[in-house]
């Protein structure tokens, strides 16, 4: 097993480049299903979730080849799958993002069956509205044991209203909906910048839809897709989360390649705290010198604060001057890690949704766990501004979303390493 051990205390000065989205890549590499030709994906961010989700494609027969030898620049030849039935139940275990293959096979044969998929699970993950909107479609929905199963006899156009907004329920509406013939609207879509970004990689197949981005989405069905090369958007909450680390261990970064718009709400909380934000073309400069200011955190679907940053941002909030209030308002809870901060000293009170956190000058170096992807980005970034050794355990989930995290916050003078250790050894963690 290995743990990062971190030497807090390090200001943070440099550059840091930013990979491509990870929630939009997992999108897009099982919309590739639905194209009659082989796809180019470009900036895919090096990660577990990529590498599982085209292992699941290759699995599945299709012909997956890294374009001048570089991971990050992928040939998908999806001309292979000729069948609907996903049968590699570990791998699709491994991911939560594993169901956006319910939407392509279904929109690619006009049926599905694809075992449960895993991820992090931080609380219970629904997915009634994916299948609500599959059944308006004309999709039945069968649910086994382990797996789910979509069948239809004919699919048509038709609108999908969502009573709650959701990523996946939205992107998997588009899946299906984009070779079905007439007009599919759905109502109340979600508008991060991954579904703008699934979207316009759908039309770069020749697919028609309209106003992702905002409430309403509008597809005219086609019946073929054609090859295209793609290059996918810098990932939002990497982006976030070196900020947040700067801001928390303090110095002076510039974080290159990004979207600063898609930074817009993270950018502002920061400035709430004291934390000087520099907005450039493709980069944001990031200087925070003086004592953090507390502030008040409510997550929201896109252009809200990002629920994703939340638990970075508790920790980031947990040193600054005065009470903070973070709400969590898209997930039913997504406060498990806490206890984990606790640990380092931070003093913080959980009420239902909300987090109070009365910040101290200095965390203090602990024993902690990656209790999931963006839980384990908060150890990080506590274990970054505290005071001592901090060492997380469970790194596999911060890796699974991460790309060369080390590397990446080594360059810019933290001290941060992984170590080899024996789990016995370790388990009073
Ligand atoms: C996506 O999950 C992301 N995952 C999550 O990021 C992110 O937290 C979430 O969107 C919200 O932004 C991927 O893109 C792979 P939702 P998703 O459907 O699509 C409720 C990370 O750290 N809901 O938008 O599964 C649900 O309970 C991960 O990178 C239903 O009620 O999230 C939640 O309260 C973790 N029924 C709300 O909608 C459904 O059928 C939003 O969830 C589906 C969702």
């Amino acid at each position: 097993m290995d743990k990062f051990v971190i030497n807090g205390g390090n200001k943070l000065y440099g550059e840091v480049s930013v990979s491509g989205a990870k929630n939009a890549a997992v999108a897009i590499i099982p919309a590739v299903v639905l194209s009659d030709e082989p796809c180019v994906i470009e900036n895919l961010p090096k990660i577990k979730d990529v590498s599982v989700i085209l292992a699941i494609l290759e699995h599945m027969g299709a012909k997956v080849r890294k374009v001048d030898g570089d991971d990050s620049r992928v040939e998908i030849d999806p001309r292979g799958i000729t069948s609907h039935k996903v049968t590699c139940e570990k791998l699709v275990g491994d991911m939560r993002a594993s169901y956006y293959l319910l939407g392509a096979l279904l929109g690619k044969f006009g049926k599905a069956v694809v075992p449960f998929s895993g991820g992090c699970s931080f609380c219970e993950r629904p997915i009634d509205l994916h299948l609500k909107a599959f059944e308006t479609l004309g999709a039945k929905t069968n649910i086994c044991p382990n797996r789910i199963e979509l069948s239809s006899e004919r699919l048509e156009g038709r609108p999908i209203y969502f009573d709650v907004v959701s990523v996946g329920a939205t992107m998997n509406a588009m899946l299906a909906a984009v070779k079905v013939p007439g007009r599919t609207i759905i109502d109340r879509a979600a508008k991060e910048p991954h579904i703008v970004d699934l979207a316009n990689f759908l039309n770069s197949m020749g697919a028609n839809i309209k106003g992702a981005g905002t409430d309403v989405i509008k597809i005219r069905g086609v019946e073929k897709l054609h090859s295209c090369t793609y290059s996918i958007i810098p990932d939002q909450i990497e982006a976030g989360t070196y900020m947040a680390a700067v801001a928390a261990a303090g110095g002076n970064v510039l974080i290159k390649d990004v979207i600063p718009e898609h930074l817009d709400s993270i950018t502002a909380k920061l400035r709430d705290t004291g934390t000087l934000v520099e907005e450039y073309d493709e980069a944001v400069r990031v200087v925070r010198e003086n004592t953090l200011k507390s502030c008040n955190v409510k997550t929201m679907p896109h252009p809200g604060f990002p629920t994703d940053m939340q638990p970075q941002f508790v920790a980031l909030l947990s040193t600054a001057n005065g009470r903070s209030r973070v709400m969590e308002c898209v997930w039913e809870s997504r406060f498990s890690y806490i206890p984990q901060l606790r640990k380092m000293g931070a003093d913080i009170i959980e009420n239902g949704n909300t987090a109070h956190i009365y910040g101290k000058q200095r965390l203090t170096g602990a024993k902690v766990r990656a209790l999931d992807l963006r839980a384990g980005a908060a150890m990080v970034i506590a274990g970054l501004s505290a005071e001592g050794i901090t060492e997380i355990a469970d790194i596999k989930y911060i890796e699974r979303g991460y790309e060369k995290i080390i590397e990446k916050l080594t360059s810019i003078g933290a001290d941060i390493r992984r170590v080899t250790y024996k789990e016995d050894i370790e388990d009073d963690l």
